[in-house]
């Protein structure tokens, strides 16, 4: 067969079989594998062992690894070409609020939309409908050609959504297994749901969680307010303070390692024509809401953050409660950006805070997982096989953009592993990840496996 009949015979396979395709990934989102909840450890278990059962079946010599958290799937499988090794998270994020689901989120269902039909379950965007289409690739691969393309290594986590504690540890002890030509990551999203995008910058994340105390106990606010000092008051004061006026950040040293853009990625994005009045008009917005010299695509791609995510203490049931809390929390996290050190920041912060609190109070702090930025290199012929195959499949030529959010592993692939990685998904900004109702476009999952078979035929 010539590579344009072969090809043609993978995406004729890929066609035919959506419906088989569909169902594997039904299965697999019928598994609540939430990571940040100990609750679900042993459905995190199970999702890795569906998914090295999955593995199996193509072939590859596959296996679930302990690590103190969840387990870490790895696969080898196929020969010859160039070495690639794909990672995705099988991993999802809690459901709460579970009121605001119209279904039960890990009992996926095909539903009808006005615009288009979806997978509607948690993980069905954020990762699992993801990594499902390189793997749904390869078997439409094996099924025409009787074998893998390439060399593969398939790396599946399932922390990425608690912030990967067990990864770095991981890559330092098999870093010989693990290290490939390249990592393809799928992860990420289409750039304003119809032109594909290579990620070339995400932002890091540091999280940090709060309880400020006061009184020995909750008081009376009648009885002791006004003389007894507020927890809540305090916590909420000093939070206010995160930001100036302008919206920018005003914890000493934050700033550090954040530089101006270079002025060819700004040209990039200048010509993307970023419509920022639909981006925040579909989210019920219609101001930019961060550092006010800044666009509103710099604000999510390229400047660092400082959010409130979680803020709650005294009474907060029905009715009222005339109540004087003993304690106030909160959790704070930090997007970072290009050099930004997280655990200089961590300190900062901590430092920040302290000098604010008042006389009684005392503060305890959590820290929670912490990441730097990435920044991709593009120059491995890779990108350019990706831009063409990408623009074939969907009509529109590929854009290099940023991400918002965070992918550990993105970084850590060149720091620890001394190799490349090339980030593109097709999940599309509605797709309520981490939020209830979550959706993967049956379009999207896919000219999602249609895109890797291109690409596979390309590099192979
Ligand atoms: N898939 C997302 C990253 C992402 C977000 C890509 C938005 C494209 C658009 C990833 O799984 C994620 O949500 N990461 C967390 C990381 C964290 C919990 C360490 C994030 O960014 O909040
Ligand atoms: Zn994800």
């Amino acid at each position: 067969m010539s590579v344009a009949t072969s090809l043609d015979a993978v995406l004729s396979r890929v066609d035919e079989s959506l419906p088989e395709a569909l169902e594997r990934l039904m299965a697999l989102l019928r598994i609540p594998s939430i990571s940040t909840d100990p609750a679900f450890k042993a459905d995190c278990a199970r999702a890795a062992d569906w998914l090295v059962a999955d593995l199996q079946s193509l072939g590859f010599e596959a296996s679930a690894r302990p690590t103190p958290g969840h387990p870490m799937v790895v696969a080898q499988g196929g020969e010859g070409g160039p070495h690639l090794l794909f990672y995705g998270h099988y991993d999802v994020q809690p459901v709460d609020p579970l009121s605001l689901w119209d279904r039960d989120p890990f009992d996926p269902e095909l539903q009808d939309t006005p615009k288009g039909r979806v997978i509607r379950a948690r993980g069905a965007s954020d990762d699992k409908g993801q990594l499902m289409t390189f793997l749904e690739a390869l078997r439409a691969w094996k099924s025409v050609h009787g074998r893998l393309p390439c060399r593969l290594t398939i790396f599946l986590e399932g922390e990425e959504e608690s912030g990967s504690p067990s990864l770095i540890p991981f890559l330092e002890a098999n870093t010989e297994e693990l290290k490939a030509d390249i990592a393809l990551i799928c992860d990420t999203g289409l750039f304003q749901d119809t032109a594909p995008a290579i990620v070339t910058m995400l932002r890091g994340l540091l999280g940090e969680e709060m309880t400020i105390r006061a009184a020995n106990k909750d008081l009376h606010s009648g009885m002791y307010g006004g003389a007894a000092q507020n927890p809540i008051r305090v916590l909420s004061r000093i939070l206010a303070n995160m930001h100036d006026a302008t919206g920018r950040i005003t914890i000493p040293q934050f700033y550090d390692g954040v530089s101006e853009l270079p002025d060819a990625i700004r040209a990039q994005w200048q010509a993307l024509a970023f419509d920022h009045a639909t981006f925040l008009g579909d989210v019920g917005l219609s101001v930019p809401a961060g550092e006010q010299d800044r666009t509103p695509l710099e604000m999510i791609w390229s400047r660092p953050t400082a959010e409130i995510n979680g803020i709650w203490g005294g009474y907060t049931g029905d009715g009222f409660k005339t109540v004087l809390p003993a304690e106030a929390h909160a959790k704070v996290s930090f997007r970072l950006v290009g050099q930004q050190d997280p655990d200089a920041i961590r300190v900062q912060f901590r430092k920040w805070v302290e000098a604010q609190l008042p006389a009684d109070c005392t503060i305890e702090w959590k820290g929670h997982g912490n990441s730097p930025a990435g920044v991709m290199e593009i120059d491995n012929p890779a990108f350019e096989a990706a831009r063409a195959a990408l623009g074939e499949e969907w009509g529109r030529a590929a854009a290099y953009v940023g991400c918002g959010g965070s992918i550990p592993i993105a970084g850590y692939f060149k720091t620890y592993l001394g190799m490349d990685a090339m980030l593109l998904g097709f999940g599309r900004d509605d797709d309520q990840i981490h939020s209830p109702n979550e959706k993967y476009d049956l379009e999207c999952f896919h000219k999602g496996i249609r895109s890797w078979a291109r690409l596979l035929a390309k590099l192979a």
